[in-house]
This record gives C-alpha cells, structure tokens and sequence, in this order.
C-alpha cells in the first residue's frame, strides 16, 4: 500500500485527483482539511515554483507535527499548481487565477471579473481561445527527490455562465469536444481530458513505475 498526501485545501481538487489516478487497494489517498493550519505564500514565478512550494509548505507542517506524519505514514506528497490563461487578455490571469477578483474571491467573483475584462478588450470580440494549465509536483519522501508533470486543455471562455458542475471556472470554460462548458459535463467526461487529468495520468504511472504496482 502506497500512501500519498495531496498537498490542497481545495476538495474539489482533491476529489479530482483522486477519481483521475484511480482508487486502488495498492494506492491511498490523504488529504488534511482546512482546519489544518498549513502555511503556504504562493509567490513564485512559474506554475512549477508555486507547486513546489505547495509541497515544502506541506513537508514544514508534517515536521512541525511529527505525531501526525507518523500516524500517516507517507510514502509521496503530490501537489498542483494550475491556471486559466486567456489569449485576448494576453495570458491572464494566468498565476493569479485563483485570485483574480482578490485575495479570497469567490469563484463567481473571479468569473465575473473575467467576462467583465473580455467585455472591454476589443480584441475579446474575435478571439475568446483560452487555455486550462495544469503543473503536477510529485515528491518522493524516501528519495527526496521532485518530479513535474503538466497538462493543458484547450477551450474558449462564453460570456454567459452553463452548467452548475465542477468548480472554479467550469461554467464558462467551453470545450469543443463536448460542444458545452466544463460545468455541464459530469467529473468522468471532464477527467477524460482535463489538464489535471494529463498531469495526474502521469503522476500515477510514475507512482506504478517505481512501486512495481
Ligand atoms: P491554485 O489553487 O492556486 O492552483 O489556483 C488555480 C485556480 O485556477 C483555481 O482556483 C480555479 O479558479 C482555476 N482552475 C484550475 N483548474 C480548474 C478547473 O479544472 N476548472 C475550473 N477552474 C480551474
């Protein structure tokens, strides 16, 4: 049995994560709810700093409470770092997704926010091509080592909220695939394809690899 932290206090990630790499006897997921007081200042410069720093902020914490890290018994800590990068407002927002609207803003508060700031740019007219990044960090405990992975969905943001499902920008996020938004779809279609899903596709054959699974 392989146990591994996924290092968010987002559950919606979580869950993501989970159903993406595949419930399994052999593999075991932990995650610490927000009553956990896990320090973490994203402030790097790539998707890939920030992912890392979510996984050392995690391994400051299990060092601070080494009752709790022992209970647990990990093997890997697995973080992410994701963004929404829109091509008319020149890549934004980008690092700052998840607080577009401000520190702590809701998600319709950052999706208003950004149909809002399409509504003005006059080349949001023509081109509302937009892209999901996600950077996966897996950090092996016994070898102390990181390794990345990163997947991207390409779309295009609506100027009007469908769907009620997944989170964050899901209900304007449209896939041509699907012919809807991300929030229209049930979580098994979204993880066919979702930038998550090719980052943690990865994540789990290199979990399989090194453990023989
Ligand atoms: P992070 O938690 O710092 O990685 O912030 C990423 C932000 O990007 C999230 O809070 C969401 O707002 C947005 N985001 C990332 N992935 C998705 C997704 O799959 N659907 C919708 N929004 C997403």
């Amino acid at each position: 049995m392989v146990n591994i932290l996924i290092a968010t206090g987002n559950y919606h990630k979580f869950q993501e994560i989970k159903s993406i790499i595949g419930d399994s006897k052999e593999i075991n997921f932990v995650y610490l709810n927000r009553d956990y007081k896990i320090e973490i200042i994203e402030n790097g410069k790539t998707y890939k700093e920030n992912a890392k720093i979510k996984v050392e902020g995690y391994i400051k914490f299990l060092n601070e409470n080494p009752e709790l890290d022992s209970e647990m018994s990990l093997d890997y800590i697995a973080s992410e770092d994701s963004g929404l990068e829109v091509e008319c407002l020149g890549g934004d927002p980008g690092l700052f997704t998840a607080r577009y609207a401000g520190e702590n803003a809701s998600d319709i508060e950052n999706i208003n926010k950004l149909i809002d700031a399409m509504r003005v740019k006059k080349e949001c007219t023509e081109n509302r091509h937009a892209k999901f990044v996600c950077l996966a960090c897996l950090y092996d405990i016994k070898r102390r080592s990181f390794r990345y992975f990163e997947g991207e969905l390409k779309g295009s943001i609506s100027n009007k909220i469908s769907g009620t499902k997944g989170f964050g920008y899901d209900p304007v996020f449209f896939v041509p695939e699907f012919n809807k938004t991300v929030a229209q779809v049930d979580s098994s279609e979204k993880n066919k394809i979702s930038h998550r899903a090719i980052a943690f596709k990865q994540v789990a054959e290199a979990i399989k690899e090194r453990e023989r699974l």
